[in-house]
């Protein structure tokens, strides 16, 4: 019911591509006209000594160790949810839309920054709720010398949305990050992660698309800016007397995040990247994605307009806030991939954590259980295989390799027992025989998975952790009980 109202979604290129028959459509056309403006340039310079083009615009100087006097570049503190400025690039058209999707992951009076809208709310917005990130409405760019030439002032707009935050001048802040208003934020595991990075020195951190096609006609150096990226603040300071200069030299790119990486790179800064935070240039479930998720924390989801509900019986407004639901309680192992065997059966087990759990017939590798069933399509519908950035699995109807699958369905938190309970629930009928080859053990009675885990133990960022299953025959609810693996312990 909400995707059918794309057309009053503006905020991101994606969106904006989705408005014509095919997003390729719409990339394709950015290529051509960086072809075409790269042919002219050549012919406009031919002869010529200088093509601005190719002119690096600044010196590249680098920072010795101190910066500004506003920037506390010490690193004995770590860093907190307090040292974190988000952008929410949005616009008065979307936001009636998009608000659910920040508000389910914005902390009131705890998280930082702002939406950026591209005009004053009007009466119906006023008062601006509390719950919502406060607003700022972005500098009008017509003012600017280059304007005329722009190809896409929305995407300079959101661009800009960089600078004008730094101008707003907040104080005491670390990291600057860059989102749509469709980007959703695992917080706690971001403050974790960036705690990791020195945020004195200039940082660009974000997320390539999950499609092959989308990072070759863009950049595989691009953090895709509906996945959400961070920029250290003496990067965004260094950038703020850049920026516009930027938009000069790349008014013909029609994608913000292209501009930015453009620009990022002619200041000698180049993407790292972060394998939780995630672009979801897919269509349609999305469910085997994020049930064989990498070990790393999730740290962002976006595009849920146009992915079909994370959770099949839930609206998206709905499924996301349900996700959140395990979130608040242990970002660290949100939909981190637990894999445990059950030998008596011959059953692999395995658990996204606060989200799905899956049961094979039989004893597969994990390895085989790592790449993620393709239930998903790719972002562009005429693109060619290989299609995705990692591996996948296809969905088929042996009854040895497909899966009964659970969703998340309930939380709760024991102080007494120091555990969390998650319960899964059977989503629909597998609706095949047993599997014959590991001796037709079914598990079709099986209508719910309860899985345990430590409450006051952290997963440790990019380290597995194991299971036992504790199933019994005449019942039709299994436990599992996650634990760290034993040293060398063998998991097949
Ligand atoms: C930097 O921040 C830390 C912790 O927030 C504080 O203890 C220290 O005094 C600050 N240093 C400066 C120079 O502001
Ligand atoms: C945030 O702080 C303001 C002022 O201190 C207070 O009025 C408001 O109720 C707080 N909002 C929430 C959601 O806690
Ligand atoms: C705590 O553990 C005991 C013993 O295993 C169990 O009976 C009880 O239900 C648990 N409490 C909660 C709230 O899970
Ligand atoms: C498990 O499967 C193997 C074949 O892969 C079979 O030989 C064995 O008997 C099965 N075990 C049980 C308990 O069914
Ligand atoms: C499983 O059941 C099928 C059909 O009932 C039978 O043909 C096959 O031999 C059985 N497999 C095992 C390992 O028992
Ligand atoms: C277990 O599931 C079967 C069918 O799936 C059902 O007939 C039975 O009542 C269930 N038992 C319990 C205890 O829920």
């Amino acid at each position: 019911m909400f995707s059918s109202n794309a057309s009053n979604f503006s905020s991101s290129i994606h969106q904006k591509c989705q408005l014509l028959p095919t997003g390729i459509l719409c990339k394709s056309i950015a290529v051509s006209g960086l072809i075409l403006f790269l042919f002219y340039a050549f012919l406009l310079n031919n002869g010529n000594q200088s093509s601005d083009l190719f002119n690096l615009p600044f010196q590249l100087k680098w920072p010795a160790a101190s910066f500004s006097s506003n920037i506390n570049n010490t690193m004995d503190s770590p860093t907190n949810i307090n040292h974190i400025g988000f952008i929410v690039i949005g616009s008065l058209n979307s936001w009636k839309n998009r608000k659910s999707y920040i508000e389910s992951w914005w902390r009131p009076n705890v998280t930082r920054g702002y939406v950026f809208l591209d005009k004053e709310p009007t009466e119906e917005f006023l008062p601006w709720p509390l719950t919502s990130p406060p607003f700022q409405v972005n500098e009008n760019i017509a003012k600017l010398r280059v304007y005329p030439k722009v190809a896409s002032p929305v995407q300079v707009r959101m661009f800009r949305s960089l600078l004008d935050m730094y101008r707003v001048g907040d104080k005491d802040l670390r990291w600057l990050i860059m989102c749509d208003d469709d980007t959703i934020f695992f917080v706690d595991n971001l403050v974790e992660v960036l705690r990791k990075y020195d945020h004195t020195k200039y940082q660009y951190i974000g997320g390539n698309s999950e499609c092959v096609k989308s990072n070759a006609d863009f950049s595989f150096d691009m953090g895709f800016g509906g996945a959400g990226y961070a920029v250290s603040y003496p990067f965004a300071q260094a950038l703020s007397t850049k920026l516009d200069d930027c938009i000069e030299r790349y008014f013909y790119v029609w994608v913000s995040d292209h501009m930015a990486q453009s620009c990022f790179a002619d200041l000698g800064v180049a993407l790292t990247i972060e394998k939780g935070i995630h672009q979801i240039d897919l269509h349609g479930d999305i469910s085997g994605f994020l049930s064989s998720h990498p070990q790393s924390p999730l740290l962002t989801l976006h595009h849920f307009d146009v992915i079909d509900p994370i959770f099949p019986s839930m609206d998206r407004y709905e499924a996301t806030r349900h996700l959140m639901k395990a979130a608040k309680v242990d970002q660290s192992r949100i939909v981190q991939q637990t894999i445990c065997y059950e030998r008596e059966s011959n059953w692999s087990f395995s658990v996204s954590w606060g989200y799905s759990t899956h049961i094979y017939e039989n004893i597969i590798p994990r390895s085989f259980l790592r790449k993620p069933l393709e239930t998903f399509r790719p972002w562009a519908r005429n693109s060619r295989p290989p299609f995705y950035m990692f591996n996948t699995r296809w969905l088929i109807n042996n009854p040895c390799e497909a899966p009964h699958v659970f969703f998340f369905e309930s939380i709760e938190h024991s102080a007494e027992n120091n555990t969390v309970l998650t319960t899964y629930v059977r989503a629909a009928p597998r609706n095949l025989p047993p599997c014959s080859a590991s001796g037709n053990h079914s598990a079709d009675p099986i209508s719910k998975i309860r899985v345990l885990s430590p409450a006051t133990t952290r997963k440790t960022a990019g380290v597995i952790e194991c299971c036992d299953v504790d199933y019994k025959a005449e019942t039709n609810v299994t436990d599992i009980k996650i634990r760290s693996c034993l040293k060398d312990e063998v998991i097949a």
